[in-house]
Parts: structure tokens; C-alpha cells; sequence
């Protein structure tokens, strides 16, 4: 079985010659001749924007500052021009980044709105509790949104947004940053050619590695559900609404099981104490040392809320903060594992896994149609013919130029969002909140499922949507 990486005559193959043309005229692809180009900058609706978009970030955190980055790459379409964020040290280093004046830098968000619209668009990547409110006023200023997933914490707050918006006719498009990844883009054209006849089935893996689960979901902003939102929600609303995505219709029904299992303090070891620096005496064995990961690897530091990665600042941060805590001693309750079963329209299923206890990460999904199936792991896709037993096989990350995280699709999806704002057109982001309110009703749905022992649960999202 030949691997192939994507070279120009794949990409012809693949987005037709109309595509690659319009994408030589691309202003933007003139700039760095002879370069591979990211996908997302072959869109044949794509325009320069007369000016650059304007944003204003509220969270200067680490979403905050993946989005923004796109200015410094591309700042004849994208300026940063505003930024509220609580942490001085985040705040200032985002205002020298981005040269932005003293009275356009606040605190919080609420400071940020009291003043009348100044920019084109808000860029929302506050914690998930503070994405309603921010939404909501910005939209009454008159903001176009980029909003971060999980939209809201309820389905009532999610569909006030979506109201709101088709009242002010403000674009918001919510962050499903796989929608624009060379991977998951592939897949879905593939299925939408027909060449795997009517999509039966779907099966999904979500594996969210071991050390991330324990710095997320069982120390870090997501570990509590009344704090953030339920795991389906701020984790596997990318995975419903891929699935929703691929398959292309309404979900009419979901059920769920999952629990969390093993992040519990009576799974905590004999020897071990409330914080990894406070004389444990099985850390250096321990799988989720603090210690290792935070202190000797320098893992995922930055969301110690430290200004710098010293041993005695990582440290400090540890003896004080969530992240030194003993992973069986926290106050999580998000799950660690959960399966979610669902049925759409034309009696098509899926079925879905979130497992936060694996060695690896990256999804891996498998779509079975009547004329052939699908194998994928974000890296390669796999299609064979039922009919003459062909395999196909397309190695995705290679070839792309992926210049950003979630495999390109962070940029992926700013570059869409500029588009929609600039051209004043939700069609051109594929994640716009109309498109993104099903997978969220599915997450509400499915976690109210799984408390209610795997109840099965009815959608109709035409209705919840008139
Ligand atoms: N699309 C994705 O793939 C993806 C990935 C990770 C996180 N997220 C989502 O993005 C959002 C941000 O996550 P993050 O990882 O950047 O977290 P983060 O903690 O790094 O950033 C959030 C920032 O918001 C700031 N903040 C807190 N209160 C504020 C207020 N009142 N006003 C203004 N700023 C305030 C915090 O100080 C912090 O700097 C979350 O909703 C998260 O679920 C999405």
C-alpha cells in the first residue's frame, strides 16, 4: 500500500483545478512564492480585506494568544487593536506584543464592553464561565464574535447567543478548529463525494492521553463541571460536532454511560499527601508527579499563571496552586471515561469514546458506508472499495505546511472568520453558531443521558431552533 504525502498534482486532484487557479490569483499565496500552502488559504471565495479586521481579545490566556498570532503573520488581514486580561504580567506582555495603547487594555471583559464598539470583532477566549456574558453584551454592541467552544454552559444560555445573533445579524463563529484541519477536511470530501455510498455507521475515539487528562480534567480549569462544563462539553464538543459534521444529517437520538473511575481519593496510594511537594512518599514513582511534569520536563507550564519558567517559580506555583495537587486528592468530578451512542436521521449511527486513561493522543475515527469504508488517525486516511477491494491511502499532515496548532486548524479557522467578518458572510466559516448549536445540543443531551443512567434521549433541533 503506497503512503502518499499531498503534492501540487494531489492537490489538483483533490480541490479541482477551478480551486488551485483561484488560489495562484490569492494575494496572499504571492507573497512567499514557491511555498506549500496551508488549505485554508486556497479557498476560491477568498478576498483580501480592504483593510485589516480589527479584534479586541478578552482572555489573553492560551487561546487568546494562538489566536492573535495570526496578525503577526498576516497583518494586512488581522490587527489586534484591544485586550482585557486579570493577569498584569499576560496583560502587558500581550499589549507590548501587539503595540496596543494604554486605554485600550482593561482588566476584565466588562471594562472592555463599557466603552461603544471600537474594533470589528471580539475575540472570546475567556474560561468558559465567562463566555456568556461577554458574548452577549459584545453582540449588543454590535461585534462580530469569535467565540471559544464550549459556546455557553447551558442549552438555554447557548440558544440566548444564537438569538441574539440573528437579531443583530452578528457573525460568531464558534472555535471547532478540526473543521479546518487538512485531516478532518479530507474526510469530509471524501464522504461528501459519494465515494463510500450512503454512510451507514461512524465509530470515533477520542484518546485524551493520561497527562493531559490529569493536567485539565482533574487539576487544571476543567476539572469541575459547575466551574467550566461537563467533559462532553469542553472537551468532545470537537468530537460531536465532528461527527454531526460528517455525517451530514440531524441527530434524532443519543444515550451515554461514563463515570469517573479512577481520579477519586480512594484510589490515592498509602504514602501519598495532598500536594506532590509536601513530603509524598511515593512521588518519584508516582505517573502524575507534578515534580516530573511541571518542574523537570517544564510540561505545559504555561498555564501555571507563572511570568517566567524558573525552578523556584514553578515551584512556588506548585505548593500553592492547582497544579501541585495530588491527582486523586482534587475537587474534580468531570469523567474520565465516557461512551456515547447515537442515532441520525436515515437510521444512521455512531458511537463515540472519551478515554482520559491512554497512553497516546489523537482521534482516531472509521466511517462505513455502502460502497466502502474509512480509516483514519489524523495523520493518514485510509479508503477501501467494497466493490474491487482497492485501497487508497493519503498521508494528510504531510505536504500541508500545517503552520499552526489542532494541525492547522487554528489559523484555519481565523482565516475563515476574517473572511466572514470582512465579506460580511457567516457562509464562509463552516463552524458559524448556526452550524455549531446540534453538537452542543447533543453534549447537553448526552451528559443528561448519562446521569440519568443511559436514558435514552429524544433531539429535535429544527424545533429548538424555530
Ligand atoms: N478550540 C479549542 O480547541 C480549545 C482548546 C483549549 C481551550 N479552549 C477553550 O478556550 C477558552 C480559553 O482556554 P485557555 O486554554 O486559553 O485558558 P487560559 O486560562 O490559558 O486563558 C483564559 C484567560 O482568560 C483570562 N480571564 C479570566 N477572567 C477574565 C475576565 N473576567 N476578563 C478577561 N479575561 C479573563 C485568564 O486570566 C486567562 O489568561 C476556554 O473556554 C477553553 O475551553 C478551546
Amino acid at each position: 500500500m503506497a503512503t502518499r504525502t499531498l503534492n501540487r498534482r494531489d492537490m489538483l486532484r483533490i480541490f479541482g483545478t477551478a480551486t488551485m487557479g483561484a488560489a495562484v490569483a490569492n494575494p496572499v499565496l504571492n507573497r512567499e512564492p514557491g511555498l506549500t500552502l496551508p488549505d485554508y488559504l486556497m479557498n476560491p471565495r477568498y478576498k483580501r480585506p480592504a483593510e485589516p479586521v480589527t479584534c479586541v481579545v478578552l482572555g489573553a490566556g492560551g487561546r487568546g494568544n494562538v489566536y492573535a498570532s495570526y496578525a503577526e503573520k498576516y497583518p494586512e488581514e488581522l490587527k489586534i487593536v484591544g485586550v482585557a486580561e486579570p493577569i498584569p504580567f499576560r496583560r502587558e506582555r500581550f499589549a507590548r506584543r501587539y503595540h496596543i495603547p494604554e486605554k485600550y487594555q482593561w482588566t476584565t471583559w466588562e471594562h472592555a464592553l463599557e466603552i461603544p464598539r471600537f474594533a470589528d470583532a471580539l475575540i472570546i477566549t475567556t474560561p468558559d464561565a465567562l463566555h456568556y456574558g461577554p458574548a452577549m453584551k459584545g453582540m449588543e454592541l454590535g461585534y462580530d464574535l469569535l467565540l471559544e467552544k464550549a459556546i455557553a454552559q447551558s442549552w438555554e444560555q447557548c440558544k440566548d447567543i444564537l438569538h441574539l445573533s440573528r437579531k443583530h445579524e452578528n457573525i460568531v463563529a464558534i472555535c471547532h478548529v478540526l473543521r479546518y484541519t487538512s485531516y478532518f477536511r479530507k474526510m469530509k470530501e471524501i464522504i461528501d463525494s459519494g465515494a463510500l455510498g450512503e454512510v451507514i455507521s461512524v465509530q470515533h475515539l477520542e484518546p485524551v492521553q493520561n497527562l493531559h487528562m490529569a493536567h485539565s480534567f482533574v487539576r487544571g480549569p476543567w476539572r469541575n463541571k459547575e466551574e467550566s462544563n461537563s467533559m462532553i462539553l469542553s472537551k468532545s464538543c470537537h468530537d460531536t460536532d465532528i461527527i454531526r459534521w460528517m455525517v451530514g444529517k440531524p441527530c434524532n437520538r443519543v444515550t451515554s454511560f461514563g463515570s469517573l473511575s479512577h481520579f477519586r481519593e480512594e484510589h490515592a496510594p498509602d504514602g501519598s499527601s495532598a500536594r506532590c511537594t509536601e513530603g509524598c512518599k511515593v512521588e518519584s514513582t508516582c505517573i502524575y508527579s507534578a515534580k516530573k511534569f511541571y518542574l523537570n520536563n517544564k510540561s505545559w507550564t504555561h498555564h501555571l499563571e507563572i511570568p517566567d519558567t524558573e525552578d523556584e517559580t514553578i515551584l512556588e506555583a506548585l505548593k500553592k496552586g492547582p497544579y501541585g495537587k495530588c491527582v486523586y486528592r482534587t475537587d474534580n468530578n468531570v469523567v474520565d471515561h465516557q461512551v456515547m451512542i447515537m442515532e441520525f436521521e436515515d437510521n444512521i449511527t455512531a458511537s463515540f469514546n472519551m478515554e482520559g486513561i491512554t497512553s497516546y493522543a489523537g482521534r482516531r475515527s472509521r466511517v462505513f458506508g455502502t460502497l466502502g469504508d474509512l480509516a483514519g488517525n489524523e495523520h493518514t486516511l485510509t479508503s477501501t472499495s467494497l466493490q474491487t477491494g482497492a485501497r487508497e491511502e493519503w498521508d494528510v499532515s504531510m505536504g500541508a505546511n500545517i503552520e499552526s496548532g489542532h494541525g492547522g486548524g487554528d489559523y484555519g479557522l481565523v482565516h475563515d472568520f476574517i473572511q466572514a467578518v470582512s465579506q460580511k458572510d457567516a457562509s464562509l466559516l463552516t463552524s458559524n453558531i448556526e452550524a455549531s448549536m446540534e453538537s452542543h445540543l447533543m453534549g447537553f443531551m448526552a451528559e443528561e443521558s448519562r446521569l440519568n443512567k443511559g436514558r435514552s434521549m429524544e433531539l429535535d433541533i429544527k424545533g429548538e431552533l424555530s
